[in-house]
């Protein structure tokens, strides 16, 4: 189960703005795939050896999919987003949002697309929350009345009113990180890009992070959103489908529930007795049983009265005669329940390591935000530009 819910607090909802361009629930003709990406490839040309972060993407996102993407440090996932919000060109391959070619539509895609990243630190700290935005809203070519209006409405639709006038170097981290949400929300995208949205964030700030995610993604069909995170309870909760990516490529691709499905080859149970006479080794002899061990107590003190079993069965038939043998033996059931595997549990199968084991030393986590060069025209951006843009931190 997930460790927590998200719900769209009905409060939001009037305050989000109504998009301000046809979104694409709204178009007539058939819908072009909010993201389709062929053969996408991106090496870093660094000494002392280049860095293949992108060894060849496949990917199909529909319009309105919440996706998630998965993969510990270093997988390209960050590059990956990147390519896609046109911050960067790919070595080889295509990507498309909404149809429009990352390398030659780069106007049309900032236009429909925004991204917001974990720790982001955009704009001027001299300025007032509402200042910053209404100079993000210029950035993003609202007319001057409209941008107020905009940054008012966001400022009060992700809870930062009080905090309006105040300087953006005396944000709080979780402040800070709702003002990015509105300035992600200021040219109302058709698809957002999250970053690691919540990293840093308290529980009660990561809440109410995501809860603005879903309820701006719930307030007009189509909205598309693509996120990265490693807290999988996170990821488990919002996203509709999940693709896990290590070392440039996509390992698995599912719903949360589907990639469950893939790990859990054998029937895992935890069964609680009043007693077991002879111990765990008389179930590990039926036939079927692939372990049965003592399983540890769950929260609060040890109930002595009680003797739990973890059960890892071929299939769940074999049950039944692990029942008839735990009635023959005099014990009585007083606890059954199944475990499910968890995304981690799939993350660990597929990847090898935990999210806490990284192999990168965290150099070149530059996180910058898009949309904020006035690109002149809409042809073929050059190759150079964008990749010493992202090393120059011309964004920032
Ligand atoms: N500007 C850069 N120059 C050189 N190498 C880079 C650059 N940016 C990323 N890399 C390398 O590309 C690979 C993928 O990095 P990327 O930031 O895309 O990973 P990530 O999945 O986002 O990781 P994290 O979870 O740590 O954010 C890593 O090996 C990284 O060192
Ligand atoms: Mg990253």
């Amino acid at each position: 189960m997930p460790a927590f819910h998200v719900s769209v607090p009905d409060a939001i909802l009037p305050f989000l703005p109504t998009p301000t361009i046809p979104g694409p629930a709204m178009s007539t003709s058939a819908e072009p795939p909010a993201i389709e990406a062929r053969g996408l490839e991106r090496v870093y040309n660094v000494k002392p050896a280049p860095v293949t972060a992108l060894a060849g993407i496949d990917l199909d996102v529909a319009p309105g999919e919440f996706f998630g993407i998965l993969g510990p440090n270093g997988a390209g996932k960050t590059t990956l987003i990147k390519i896609l919000t046109t911050l960067l060109l790919p070595t080889a391959g295509t990507a498309r949002i909404f149809g429009f070619d990352v390398a030659h539509d780069v106007k049309k895609i900032r236009r429909i697309m925004n991204m917001v990243a974990g720790g982001e630190q955009s704009g001027y700290g001299i300025l007032t929350a509402r200042e910053q935005l209404w100079m993000f809203s210029q950035f993003y070519g609202l007319p001057r009345k409209d941008g107020w209006r905009r940054v008012d409405e966001l400022i009060e639709a992700v809870g930062l009113t009080e905090q309006a006038l105040q300087r953006v170097s005396t944000l709080s981290t979780g402040q800070r990180q709702k003002m990015n949400f509105a300035r992600g929300l200021l040219n109302d995208p058709w698809i957002f890009f999250l970053d690691e949205p919540t990293l840093g964030l308290d529980v009660a700030a990561a809440r109410s992070v995501r809860e603005l995610i879903v309820a701006w993604k719930a307030a007009v069909p189509g909205r598309t959103v693509t996120l990265t995170t490693h807290y999988m309870a996170e990821a488990d909760e919002l996203c509709d489908r999940i693709a896990i990516v290590d070392h440039g490529r996509i390992l698995a691709i599912g719903t949360p529930a589907e990639l469950k499905h893939r790990v859990q080859r054998e029937s895992i149970f935890r069964i609680e007795l009043d007693r077991l006479h002879g111990g765990t080794a008389t179930l590990d002899r039926i036939p079927g049983v692939v372990s049965a061990a003592p399983a540890a107590a769950e929260g609060g003190p040890v109930d002595r009265q009680t003797v739990a079993v973890n059960l890892v069965l071929e299939t769940d038939a074999i049950l039944g005669s692990v029942v008839a043998a735990l009635s023959a033996r005099g014990s009585n059931i007083l606890a059954l329940r199944k475990s499910e595997p968890s995304l981690e549990d799939v993350f660990v199968e597929l990847v090898g390591r935990g999210f806490d084991d990284t192999d990168d030393d965290g150099q070149n986590d530059d996180r910058s935000p898009p949309a904020r060069r006035d690109d002149d025209a809409d042809g073929p951006a050059a190759a150079g530009d964008r990749a010493d843009a992202e090393t120059e931190a011309e964004y920032a």
